[in-house]
């Protein structure tokens, strides 16, 4: 069977130029679009590239494309990313992987972002997938209740029977809220608790998702509001 992840990433790719800072996604279907560029790199596509997690920079590196930070850069010209959740408004959920806050430094900077999911990450509202935020680790039971407070049962994420830490050091919480109605509401009040770095909504931010299926076809849902 086709890999529909493999298909989106692999239309993505058309998208990078000789000469473009490119940003470097994190997850299963990132995988892909890593792969495509660095096969593109050997074979003589001048880039640099900002990774969106160490497991990401060890990819590329591995691959030969350049990775640079932000000492060497103020701007990305197209990053390449993943989601677990695209609504009707390319609102998304993300942060599946624990990337979230790299992730949302390097769209926040990059001029074009392009999403690359399998189609069944497509939905019509946001929240069926649990809502990741990172949390510092100091006091973190406190930041749990206030999350509560907002009408969630945060779950601190797990790997292996140990908490999960993330590349910042931090913890993740997956957090429940029913269906999203309001998704750049509860942006704003989830990070409003002292405590949270960030949560995994990214508000107004795809410009581009690529759905991907596996009979090979892609759907392009273009950005209509402007950013
Ligand atoms: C990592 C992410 C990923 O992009 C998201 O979890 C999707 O992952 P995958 O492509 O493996 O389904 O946000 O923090």
């Amino acid at each position: 069977m086709i890999n529909a992840k493999q298909v989106a990433a692999a239309k993505a790719i058309e998208y990078i130029q000789n000469g473009m800072v490119v940003g470097l996604g994190t997850g299963s279907t990132a995988y892909w679009a890593i792969e495509y560029a660095g096969a593109k790199v050997k074979e003589g596509l001048d880039i640099r590239a900002i990774a969106t997690s160490v497991q990401t920079e060890t990819l590329a590196k591995g691959m030969g494309i350049p990775i640079i930070s932000f000492a060497d850069t103020d701007h990305i010209d197209i990053t390449i990313d993943g989601a677990d959740e695209v609504d009707a408004h390319l609102q998304l959920i993300k942060g599946g992987g624990g990337a979230l806050v790299r992730e949302k430094i390097v769209a926040a900077v990059s001029n074009f972002y392009i999403i690359i999911v399998d189609e069944t990450k497509l939905v019509t509202t946001l929240g069926k997938f649990k809502l990741p935020v990172e949390i510092l680790r100091f006091g973190h039971e406190i930041t749990m209740r206030h999350l509560k407070e907002l009408g969630t049962e945060p779950g601190l994420r797990m790997t292996d029977n140990k908490i999960f830490i993330t590349d910042n050091g931090n913890y993740i919480v997956d957090c429940s809220f029913g269906m999203i109605t309001d998704p750049p509401g509860l942006h704003e009040k989830i990070n409003g608790i002292t405590g949270v770095v960030d949560n995994g909504l990214f508000i107004n931010k795809a410009d581009l998702v690529i759905a991907g299926d596996d009979k090979g076809n892609t759907r392009i849902l273009k950005r209509e509001l402007k950013k």
